[in-house]
């Protein structure tokens, strides 16, 4: 979304500062301008200053200063255009569509966002019908209140496999394209023997809607009510509304209470979080049935510098620990961190809460554990020190660990404690200084990375390795791409890919290839050939693709984007993968790489304005939207994250 910089100022003229600050800051009228105690530090006489006229406000103790965009941004956790969307709201206006393709996205994903909303009604409408009656009673054994049900919009899916289907298209604007565009509905390709009818995903479950930063439905979890069914829950896939690797179920909810109390508690499971919430616990999340991502971690941290991590007191959720714990480590900054909270075996937020009440469970998050000290035991736990050589084996384990983290400040005071704890667990002083990371360490780590990265197919396949294999350097010097931006290749090339060995993704998702803005005009060109034949011949199959393409002269452009060894460990996009795998991997890429082209047409807008009005706000956003483009191009570098979070499936 881009926004020109007459809808800022209509948005700045409809709603004064002082309305906006004043709904988080006590105000004092003093002539022309407003007075209050700063919320950006800590003070007693209000030296916190916010001036109508000029739509600005200013502290004289601490020097924060910008507009109503900015003190969103700085308040409520939002970036800045989720503050645009929201003070757009608070004024009345709708936000605009600009290029035709962004408003036939934006119709689109307005009528899958209506879709979801409709499917939500309908099944909170079952649960409280006589449809919905077992469903019921299963809540309420669990204990949930009619309260927290209406809360969370619980609701059922019944059994029958076109019950949704029936409803949902019977009302005007909703067809079954679009039910399957939103997940709800499957449909199975035919395989010569026919047309397959499509059928409700979610049947005979208990349904959890999931709702997007600003509270819209975009995805469900459904956990099943019966225990033969093959997964005991089961999620929306990745949609044009719904991206899982970047959500946290219960955010819109959590956000103002976690980034209020500076506490946010991470849990497991949609159950544990809606107890928690029962309890007294607003500031609760959990991520969607995955992995915490990278992502999320840098959402969590938008809420609270040490996100208290909450899982089950059983070996998954100690797997799950260690995962987020290892993530972290690269990313961690000053002050940034997690902590960790151990729960008795066999105990999860929800039953613990249940077992043992409010106060008990609060207690055990006051005790949650640094990150430091989860990975010295995660490193060290059932390790034998005995030998020389295992003592030596511990060592390079640890430095390998403390190679993960990039921010040198925090590494080295890692590496203290860890000489410490590393001094007398052997039995000797400790001496300064005597760093466990080494050019030794560093060289072996250095050597595992590089070997990972370039054996695509791991060592037992090692003879189909690449011959003319191309490093990444040689990827930047290819005259094709010169110069170029490699973080947006990498995710065109992997759009290209992934097409290319799954023609039939262009079937469903055709639109969406084709409004996907490219960088590369190298790759747009290859990209537009690419609609074209498809849309010439209506059963593209890989090897055709291929060969007309190499026939009308793509041959370099289709080497560089398959020699890259960068793109084999994204298994999606590969002749291989499963057909859900690879619309979901496909469509995280999408998402992703719309982000940032999103962010960088803002920042090209705020450029412009920059130049025509020159003044501190305009400067402080274009700051803001900077640093957010570092931060999804941060983001970027792992594409994964999604996947089911562990083996469990059997009913509790
Ligand atoms: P749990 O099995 O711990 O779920 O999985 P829970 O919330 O405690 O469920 P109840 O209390 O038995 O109803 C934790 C989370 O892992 C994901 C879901 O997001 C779930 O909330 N999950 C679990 C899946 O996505 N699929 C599964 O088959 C199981
Ligand atoms: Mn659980």
């Amino acid at each position: 979304m881009g926004f020109t910089p007459d809808f800022l100022d209509e948005i700045r003229s409809r709603l004064a500062v002082s309305d906006v600050i004043g709904r988080r800051v006590k105000l004092i009228r003093k002539g022309r301008e407003h007075s209050g105690l700063c919320p950006f530090h800590n003070e007693k006489t209000p030296s916190f200053t916010v001036n109508d006229d000029k739509a600005f406000y200013k502290c004289f103790g601490c020097g924060a200063s910008g507009d109503i965009f900015k003190f969103v941004v700085e308040t409520e956790g939002l970036n800045f255009p989720e503050a645009v969307e929201r003070l757009a709201g608070q004024a009345g206006l709708a936000l605009p569509d600009y290029t035709p393709e962004d408003k036939k996205r934006s119709t689109l994903r307005k009528s899958l966002y209506d879709v979801m909303e409709a499917a939500t009604k309908w099944f909170e409408a079952q649960l409280v019908s006589q449809t919905g009656l077992e469903a019921m009673e299963y809540l309420t054994r669990r204990g949930l209140s009619r309260n927290t049900i209406k809360k969370f919009r619980l609701g059922f899916s019944p059994e029958g496999h076109t019950s949704l289907k029936e409803a949902l298209t019977s009302k005007d604007g909703m067809t079954e394209d679009m039910l399957i565009e939103a997940g709800l509905l499957i449909k199975l390709e035919d395989e010569g023997d026919g047309q397959k009818p499509s059928y409700d995903r979610f049947r005979y479950r208990l349904m959890f809607p999931i709702t997007d930063r600003q509270g819209r439905v975009v995805a469900f979890g459904g956990r099943a009510l019966n225990s033969n069914a093959k997964a005991k829950y089961l999620n929306s896939p990745e949609t044009p509304l719904f991206h899982k690797g970047s959500l946290l179920y219960n955010l819109a909810n959590a956000r103002k209470p976690s980034f209020d109390k500076g506490r946010v508690i991470v849990a497991e499971g949609y159950m544990d979080v809606i107890a928690m919430a029962q309890a007294g616990f607003e500031n609760a999340v959990a991520p969607l049935g995955t992995a915490v991502t990278e992502e999320q971690i840098g959402e969590l941290w938008k809420l609270a510098q040490e996100p208290l991590m909450c899982f089950d007191g059983d070996k998954a959720g100690a797997l799950a620990a260690h995962r987020v714990a290892e993530r972290a480590l690269p990313l961690l900054k000053e002050g940034y961190s997690l902590r960790f909270v151990h729960l008795p075996t066999g105990e999860d937020p929800d039953s613990y809460i249940r077992g043992h009440g409010a106060k008990a469970f609060l207690d055990m998050l006051e005790q949650g554990q640094p990150l430091m000290d989860i990975l010295w035991n995660m490193k060290t736990e059932s390790v034998k020190i005995d030998t020389p050589e295992q003592r030596a084996g511990l060592e390079l384990t640890l430095s390998e660990t403390l190679l993960e983290i990039r921010n040198k400040n925090i590494r080295g005071h890692y590496d203290e404690n860890y000489q410490k704890r590393l001094a007398s667990l052997f039995g000797r002083t400790y001496v300064a200084d005597h760093s466990l990371v080494n050019s030794v360490s560093e060289r072996q780590y250095k050597k595992n990375h590089f070997e990972y990265s370039q054996k695509p197919y791991g060592k037992k396949n090692n003879h189909r390795r690449d011959e003319t294999y191309l490093g990444v350097k040689d990827l930047k010097n290819s005259d094709i791409f010169k110069g170029k931006n490699l973080g947006a290749l990498k995710r065109e090339r992997l759009l290209i890919l992934t097409v290319m060995n799954h023609p039939w993704l262009l079937k469903e998702h055709h639109e969406v290839f084709a409004t996907t803005d490219f960088e590369s005009a190298e790759l747009d060109k290859l990209r537009n050939e690419i609609i074209d034949v498809s849309n010439r011949e209506s059963n593209l199959e890989r090897e055709s693709l291929y060969n007309h393409l190499l026939k009308i002269g793509f041959g370099k452009a289709l080497e560089v984007i398959l020699k890259q060894g960068d793109l084999k460990a994204e298994w999606f996009a590969w002749p291989d993968a499963a057909r859900p795998d690879v619309v979901r991997g496909w469509f995280h890429v999408v998402n992703r790489h719309r982000r940032v082209s999103d962010i960088q047409r803002d920042i090209r807008a705020s450029e412009k304005e920059l130049a025509e009005n020159m003044t501190e706000e305009v400067f402080t956003r274009f700051c803001a939207l900077k640093a957010e483009l570092e931060k999804a191009k941060g983001d970027e570098a792992s594409i994964d994250g999604y996947g089911i979070a562990s083996g469990r499936d059997k009913l509790s």
